[in-house]
């Protein structure tokens, strides 16, 4: 559940965020387009980062994986094929006092954070009600937050009904809530809408694919979707890219790109939105029995850890095991701490039908412990599927095995823009700090590793009116900025500009000054300051040994 203190962070954020650029909300000038968001300046650098380190981690630093870049239009056969366009839905209820739309599973979850059904709660603690507490809320404070709450209009009837009924209460206040909203007194209960309080229709399925048309006669027949994930065009090129490129199974084919998805609520900024970025890896791997054949047994782990180095003998459940590993091997290696990650294995019941184990990799937002990624062992689904639906064959011939076969797949997918409010979420701080006067202020410093971080290094003059100080800060401009992003900031007070990266995320700051250009004696000639962002520390480096030495921090 949400605190007041986690949701304040979480204002923060977004306000740090439109404040110094890296997220705007889409279309803002025209009051926005709910689901959508742009990156700003620092936003899109720091987004170009992650999505670069990935691209490396899986294509450039290994020999197993190639990269793919589709469309995002695809022939809409493909989402037949895999299932899209019969099942990729969200149960959504409508409410029938304010007509606004809302997931129907997600309700619950949402009215954990709402102050009126908060206070609602309030009123019955651990399924105890105190009616009087109750009655006294729906005729004031009540009455002005949820107009529609059925008991608003009838507080002593409802009244007498919750306590006719007050042992069916839970501890965490649904029956309540319930109770409370349903206007037909005999009726079933119904769920209450989070924004008004109103009755909600029953769950139906929305798909969540946006449609379009392709062409200028827009007829049925002309239907296409914009991609809802990058995965399927993978599948749909496997063929191509196995008769192209040297790879031999197993292998993986990865991808970056937009995907669409019109969410029902997307929420919590943008955690769930309509248009995002995937990065998605389809490892293909033998079949068992073809493992089994080849090499006579199938590796076992015995609960040991999983091995670095891929063999042989692995069969999908280690090679799964072994993505799971890799990838939060990964999320460390960009800043996230291990302690500020979850390892969800889904249970049986929560699979994807064609799913042999999936497992989140989840995130400890301000606003609860949610979903970074998902690695799921799909068996050869996917493939079977295209190769039903278009008629072309997906097997594959393996030399080794001297046989043909559709292989099977792990499939580590991630949200690059979950992973952004992650990276912002754990690099977020406030702290105490005293000025060179004696004052104290709170330092917003933003602790990204130096790998993501937006702009690596600030450099700044002493002072602007000094040419000798400007030019000699230009020429170390122009030294490293061939090599990473630096920003040149001759404004204000020096500790003004410490603050100022501190809040972009900058984890070095350079400060030419007289000792650079020899004005105090000849020894520290040619050295610039170096301030350290988290520990605002700093040293004299050479001008000379800069680019070795934050090459050394960054790559
Ligand atoms: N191909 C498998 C697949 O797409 P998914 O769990 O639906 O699986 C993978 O999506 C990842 O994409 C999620 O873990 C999440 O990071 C991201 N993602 C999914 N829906 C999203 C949304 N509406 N907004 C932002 N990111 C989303």
């Amino acid at each position: 559940m949400s605190t007041q203190s986690s949701v304040n962070r979480m204002e923060k954020i977004v306000s740090l965020c439109k404040r110094r650029g890296f997220i705007f909300q889409s279309s803002e000038i025209y009051g926005g387009l709910n689901g959508f968001w742009d990156y700003g300046p620092l936003g899109a650098e720091l987004k170009r980062n992650v999505k670069e380190l990935w691209w490396k981690s899986m294509t450039r630093l290994r020999d197993d994986i190639v990269g793919l870049e589709a469309t995002i239009i695809m022939h809409p056969n493909i989402w037949k094929a895999s299932g899209h366009v019969d099942t990729f839905s969200d149960p959504m209820s409508t409410c029938r006092a304010c007509k606004k739309l809302v997931r129907s599973d997600q309700v619950w979850e949402m009215l954990e954070t709402i102050p009126w059904a908060e206070a609602i709660r309030a009123t019955a603690p651990e399924g105890n009600l105190d009616s009087e507490a109750l009655l006294k809320w729906a005729k004031g404070k009540g009455s002005r937050l949820v107009p529609n709450l059925a008991l608003i209009k009838d507080p002593e009837g409802f009244l007498a009904r919750v306590t006719q009924r007050a042992s069916e209460l839970d501890p965490a206040g649904h029956t309540l809530l319930q109770l409370l909203c349903t206007a037909d007194a005999n009726g079933p209960l119904c769920m209450p809408c989070p924004h008004c309080g109103g009755e909600l229709t029953e769950p139906r399925p929305f798909n969540l694919m946006f449609k379009t048309y392709v062409g200028p006669a827009a007829t049925e027949e002309d239907i296409a979707y914009l991609r809802p994930e990058t995965a399927q065009a993978i599948f749909a090129q496997f063929k191509n890219v196995v008769d192209s490129s040297r790879v031999k199974v197993p292998f993986g084919i990865c991808q970056i790109g937009k995907a669409f998805r019109n969410e029902v609520t997307p929420r919590n900024f943008t955690f769930r939105s309509r248009e995002f970025e995937q990065m998605e890896l389809e490892f293909f791997i033998k079949p068992d029995e073809v493992v089994q054949a080849q090499t006579g047994s199938i590796a076992t782990l015995d609960g040991g850890p999983v091995p670095t180095e891929p063999q042989p003998n692995w069969g999908w459940e280690i090679w799964h095991k072994y993505w799971v590993e890799e990838r939060f091997r990964w999320y460390e290696s960009i800043g996230l701490k291990r302690s500020s990650l979850e390892e969800y294995w889904q249970k049986p019941e929560e699979l994807a039908h064609y799913a042999r184990a999936t497992v989140d990799i989840l995130y400890k937002f301000p606003f609860g412990t949610q979903e970074l990624e998902g690695i799921a062992a799909r068996s050869n689904f996917d493939l079977t599927q295209h190769q039903t639906h278009s008629g072309k064959s997906m097997e594959y011939f393996d030399q080794e095995a001297n046989q043909r076969y559709v292989p099977h797949v792990i499939e580590p997918s991630a949200g690059v823009d979950r992973l952004i409010l992650a990276l912002l979420s754990e690099a977020y701080e406030e702290e105490e700090v005293t000025d060179e006067k004696g004052n104290k202020e709170v330092r917003t410093v933003l602790r990204f590793h130096p790998r993501v971080a937006p702009i690596k290094a600030g450099i700044f003059p002493l002072l602007k009116n000094k040419p000798e100080l400007v030019n000699k800060a230009l020429e170390v401009r122009d030294l490293l900025r061939p090599l990473m992003n630096v920003f040149y900031d001759d404004g204000g007070a020096i500790g003004r500009r410490y603050r100022r990266q501190d809040e972009a995320g900058t984890p070095f700051c350079l400060t030419i000054d007289f000792d650079t250009i020899g004005e105090n004696g000849p020894e520290k000639e040619g050295t610039v300051t170096l301030r350290h962002r988290d520990s605002m520390t700093q040293e004299r480096v050479r001008i000379a040994d800069l680019p070795a030495l934050l090459m050394a921090q960054i790559s």
